[in-house]
């Protein structure tokens, strides 16, 4: 008995100067393990006569009992004990400056075609997307340029080896403008009559041509409005508002001249003011001595009654206007940009020079302010 109490006092004050959780487990083993001595004093008891075990029984589950709890409370005190020391030691010191990332920058094009998506989204436009890779009836015939037409010679087209499975050749589109063919043909078969249609088409065209001012793939944004009786009047507000919008400044000054494009009629070219400033060309800024001087900026026109029907819209109804842009050009102009070439090496010191931090503005195209 009173080996029992003084080997549970042993044991107690050994749990209480164990130093560590190895020392407190070796502890734990020693008494409550499988062989340790309160497990093999437990188990003495089941030889025992009632009358010897109803005499020792107690004494040793009260020790079971007080050592458990001793090892449970000095186990969770080491424990806290460990996290304390750790919390100590790994302190962060959150004043030093950190370590910098390079970061990355937004491409002028795609700025300026997120640019033009919101100004065209505020005059009720929606984006309209086409494949780059085209048959020449979406390309060509349904704008009404047929297999003989001179007006296919305009385009340097690349096309590819094999035909599709109806015959047609396969080609990169050489504009945006067979999605408005596409644009159409959808519209036409959704919505009763077909429109209004007003839609904007900014993508990727490829012509073979590479010089200072010509890459081989470049970027254009076209667009297409159809609805009862449009006029050239909509078509010149609707690139006032939008040059306006672009260049930030209201001193925008257009002038359209008679063109031909085969799927528009009457076709006309838009030339906009500029002024040199710098030795750079600065659009809008009329008034200095010299007057303006025009520069040609993008082909537009009324939609050809013919393009129409094949779109699958009676042009007894329904008139539209369309226009198509270079978007390299437009950046080029806003963002002062000499040469075209630049946009697509890659090199990431024009980029970080000229691309745009999507992180400090709200909108990707909160304007020139904004640059990075
Ligand atoms: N698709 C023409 C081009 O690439 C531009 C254009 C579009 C002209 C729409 C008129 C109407 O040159």
């Amino acid at each position: 008995m009173t080996d029992i109490t003084s080997q549970t006092e042993a044991a107690l004050a050994a749990i209480a100067a164990a130093a560590s959780l190895d020392a407190l487990e070796a502890e734990r083993l020693e008494t409550l393990g499988k062989k340790g001595w309160v497990s093999l004093a437990l188990k003495t008891l089941g030889s025992m006569t009632p009358e010897e075990r109803t005499a020792a029984a107690p004494a040793i589950q009260s020790a079971r009992a007080s050592i458990a709890e001793a090892l449970d409370a000095k186990k969770a005190a080491l424990e806290a004990a460990a996290l304390e020391e750790q919390l100590a030691r790994e302190t962060v010191d959150l004043t030093l400056p950190a370590v910098a990332a390079p970061k990355g920058s937004v491409h002028p094009v795609s700025q300026v075609m997120d640019e033009l998506a919101e100004i065209f989204a505020d005059l009720g436009f929606a984006v309209a997307t086409g494949p780059e890779i085209e048959d020449d009836w979406h390309n060509f015939t349904a704008l009404n340029m047929d297999e003989t037409h001179p007006a296919r010679a305009m385009h340097d087209t690349f096309y590819f080896p094999d035909k599709t499975t109806e015959g047609k050749d396969v080609l990169l589109r050489t504009h945006t403008s067979p999605v408005q063919v596409r644009t159409m043909l959808v519209a036409a078969q959704t919505s009763p009559g077909g429109a209004p249609v007003r839609i904007i088409a900014p993508g990727r065209v490829y012509r073979s041509d590479s010089d200072a001012t010509h890459t081989p793939m470049f970027h254009q944004i076209e667009g297409l409005v159809i609805d009862r009786d449009i006029h050239l009047g909509h078509l010149k507000w609707t690139l006032e508002t939008f040059l306006k919008a672009f260049f930030e400044r209201d001193d925008i000054v257009l002038r359209l001249r008679p063109s031909y494009f085969p799927f528009t009629e009457p076709s006309v070219e838009v030339d906009v003011g500029y002024a040199n400033e710098n030795g750079r060309r600065v659009v809008g800024g009329s008034g200095d001595a010299q007057g303006h001087a025009w520069m040609e900026l993008l082909g537009s026109g009324m939609v050809n009654a013919r393009v129409l029907e094949m779109g699958g819209f009676d042009p007894g109804q329904w008139q539209g206007f369309a226009f198509g842009v270079g978007v390299d050009r437009l950046a080029m102009l806003k963002y002062g940009m000499n040469d075209l070439r630049a946009f697509f090496d890659g090199d990431p010191r024009w980029l970080a020079h000229y691309g745009f931090s999507p992180f400090d503005q709200p909108t990707l195209s909160a304007g020139v302010g904004a640059r990075a």
